[in-house]
């Protein structure tokens, strides 16, 4: 794992943005595996920026992202499909074909499920992808458990993962119970894993992220066992020991 420590958020975002053009530049037909969440937030705003004052040409390029809840619908304001839409997709030039979500409002998720990690799969796999970390370890919806599934999967949310998003919606209570999520295996399936982590709530996480192990407790840990994941932290998010 190649750790890059920021001064803060806006140079995390600087530089997500920077290295996801990079591959656009160097290939621009890249397939990117892309994350909702608070932390990539800024990174897309840049990729936007990039868009609209230099031209960087998303024409070409096919987008899987990582996860949807389960059930809803893509109009619903709390979708990822319309985070995706309202942070990035409405403001460059992709093509809606190209992009891919896990479908939320499928009657059958399981078959859902498998078309998903098929296209993925046939799309000739994700040059790199976009990943955050929850408060308890998580990437994607793959929550600490004893046992991880490697493919796309229904998942149930854990209580700290709802806490954690009640803040997009009213109230807690309209936060889904369960997701579609990539699984262990598909995200460690992409070429590159580019994971951002920024805030000082993200501390304790990331000392255990570091602490020499892998373990189910913390899903990101197997990302110690892929050749090229780079780590974005900004400073909040490391504590002196982590240095
Ligand atoms: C989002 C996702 C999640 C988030 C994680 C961190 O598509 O898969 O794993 O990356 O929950 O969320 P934020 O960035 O809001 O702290």
């Amino acid at each position: 794992m190649k750790r890059i420590i920021c001064k803060n958020y806006d140079e995390v975002s600087l530089l997500g943005a920077e290295i996801l053009a990079k591959q656009i530049h160097k290939n621009p037909q890249s397939i990117l595996g892309l994350a909702t969440g608070s932390t990539p937030v800024g990174m897309y705003k840049k990729l936007v920026e990039m868009h609209k004052k230099n031209g960087l040409d998303f024409s070409q390029i096919t987008t899987f992202n990582l996860d949807e809840y389960y059930p809803i619908k893509k109009s619903s304001d709390q979708s990822y499909d319309f985070f995706m839409r309202d942070n990035l997709f409405s403001h460059v030039n992709i093509k809606p074909e190209n992009i891919h979500l896990p479908n939320g409002e499928s009657a059958n998720p399981e078959e859902e499920c498998i078309a998903y990690e098929q296209m993925l799969a046939e799309s000739g796999g994700v040059d790199i992808q976009v990943l955050g970390i929850g408060v308890n370890g998580h990437i994607g919806f793959n929550e600490p458990e004893d046992e991880l599934k490697l493919a796309t999967h229904l998942t149930n949310l854990t209580p700290s993962t709802i806490e954690a998003n009640a803040r997009f919606f009213k109230n807690i209570k309209d936060v889904p119970t369960k997701a579609l999520t990539m699984g262990i295996g598909t995200i460690m399936k992409s070429k590159s894993i580019l994971l951002l982590i920024t805030g000082g709530n993200k501390a304790p996480v990331v000392k255990k992220l570091f602490s020499g192990v892998v373990t189910t407790d913390v899903p990101a840990s197997f990302l110690h066992l892929h050749p090229d994941v780079t780590v974005l932290l900004d400073e909040a998010a490391v504590t002196a020991e982590n240095r």
